[in-house]
């Protein structure tokens, strides 16, 4: 029998079939399958063991490494750093993920330049722009005196060969989708390229301790372009979000190996570069409306810094017979189910009424901590009665009506009374965890019925 000359690939997760098929089981996805060929030559772990070198497996004792070597370096932007963990790690491979146009190209080309002149040996690989290109942008980011070197290349053979010249501490790949290896016949981009480019880039980054960040585009889904792969094989991913036609940009970290991740760290896209956002909540609170009703600010814990936001909701009276409800930057579900808690729980007859919320600013949130927030602002916009703007909210709502507690309720009201905030209104359950000096200008609540009382 003929042996098979191609497999088929889920685009999302990398999962391998012989055969077509309408569903990934790895991922579940829909219509994700492409035909690629089989690779042909051997991969390189089988090469002979007597034909290896010198490597030769061994143990270490754990108290025996050394961890003065590994200092982390700074990025130059301590928004970065904080998602990155504290600084960039040597001999890390960072992937950095993002809608195309959101600002890749620029961040990095930013860190490159304050690298190089700080002292970093950095070397920027890209496979998408000439070398006049990124001239270009870089003359708008301003002046750059630091040894930063360029190479516009696609190959990944040269790409190896030119890092193990030119020695660099830190190298960016921009973007993983137009790197090809020779070897490979299918066309780069496609799930087996992208997977052993990575890899390749992966052995370069662990033997020779080089920082590899590396750019991967993102599909209308989300992923990073084919490869959800490629996820496992970093050891940090960072995404970057937001909105193209707004200003400001987040770049999370979904997955590190070297800190903490649901990390956020704010940007503001400018003239000159991307510009961090040191103080968030202020500008995400920023043209907040004075004493109207369904307005409420909450505090979400993004990673480890709290973050104030603002809730929106519109409460009208439905004019047919089934009410219309819109979330956006929270569930849909999750609106719904409060909804019907306070129908159930409180009494207001929001069946008759349409509601719409909106977390401002653009954000997304996926934390229960909003639920009171959303609760208090549905029922300040029902009632048409303002939550006094010196305000703020948070606690999860159950299904019985009962409000539970958060984690860090006491950092969430140090940062509202840091902001000039005078009320803060939580769940009970946090009342041990609130420092005894700000218990002052604490309300504590058990029911979604106390909490909706608040407002008259
Ligand atoms: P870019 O970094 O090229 O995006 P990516 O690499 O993620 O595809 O970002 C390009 C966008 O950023 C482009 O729309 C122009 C804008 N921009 C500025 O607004 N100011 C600047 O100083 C630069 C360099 C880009
Ligand atoms: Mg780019």
């Amino acid at each position: 029998m003929a042996k098979n000359t191609t497999v088929f690939f889920c685009r999302e997760c990398g999962f391998e079939s012989a055969k077509w098929m309408g569903q990934c089981p790895g991922c579940h996805a829909w219509n994700t399958f492409t035909e690629e060929p089989v690779r042909k030559s051997a991969p390189a772990s089988s090469v002979k063991r007597e034909q290896r070198p010198f490597r030769q497996a061994r143990t270490v004792l754990i108290r025996d490494i050394d961890l003065s070597e590994s200092k982390r370096i700074s990025s130059g932007m301590s928004e970065l750093d904080r998602v990155l963990g504290g600084g960039i790690v040597p001999g890390s491979l960072v992937l950095l993920g993002g809608d195309p146009g959101i600002g890749k190209s620029t961040i990095l080309l930013q860190v490159c330049r304050y690298l190089s002149e700080h002292g970093t040996k950095v070397l920027y690989i890209s496979g998408e722009e000439s070398l006049q290109q990124v001239k270009m942008r870089a003359v708008r980011m301003g002046e750059f005196s630091g040894e930063l070197k360029l190479a516009s290349e696609t190959d990944l053979s040269d790409i190896e060969e030119l890092i193990r010249e030119e020695k660099p501490e830190v190298t960016i790949i921009d973007s993983i989708q137009t790197m090809y290896r020779e070897d490979i016949s299918s066309a780069p981009g496609s799930v087996s390229q992208v997977r052993e480019c990575t890899n390749t880039l992966l052995q370069i980054a662990k033997q020779d301790g080089v920082t590899v960040f590396l750019v991967g585009h993102v599909t209308k889904e989300g992923t990073v372009a084919g490869p959800r792969v490629l996820e496992h094989m970093v050891d940090t991913v960072l995404y970057f979000e937001g909105d193209r036609s707004m200003d400001y940009r987040l770049i999370r970290a979904v997955k590190n190996r070297f800190g903490a991740t649901n990390e956020v760290g704010v940007f503001e896209m400018t003239g000159e570069g991307l510009k961090e956002v040191l103080n968030p909540s202020d500008y995400m609170l920023s043209g907040r409306p004075e004493q109207a009703s369904g307005s409420v600010v909450t505090c979400v814990m993004e990673g480890t810094r709290p973050l104030l936001l603002e809730i929106q909701a519109l409460v009208s009276k439905t004019n047919f017979g089934l009410p219309r409800r819109t979330s956006v930057g929270i569930d849909y579900n999750r609106v719904n189910l409060l909804i019907a808690v306070i129908e159930k729980r409180a009494g207001l007859p929001l069946y008759e009424y349409d509601a719409y919320v909106n977390i401002t600013g653009g954000m997304r949130v996926s934390e229960p901590g909003i639920d009171l927030a959303i609760v208090m602002a549905l029922a300040s916009g029902y009632k048409d009665v303002p939550v006094s703007d010196q305000v703020i909210v948070f606690g999860e709502v159950g299904l019985a009506g009962e409000i539970r507690g958060v984690a860090q309720p006491g950092i969430r009201v140090r940062e509202a009374v840091k902001l000039g905030y005078t009320r803060c209104i939580l769940p009970e359950a946090c009342r041990k965890n609130i420092d005894r000096s700000l218990l002052g200008s604490c309300v504590f609540v058990k029911t979604v019925r106390e909490a909706i009382a608040l407002i008259r």
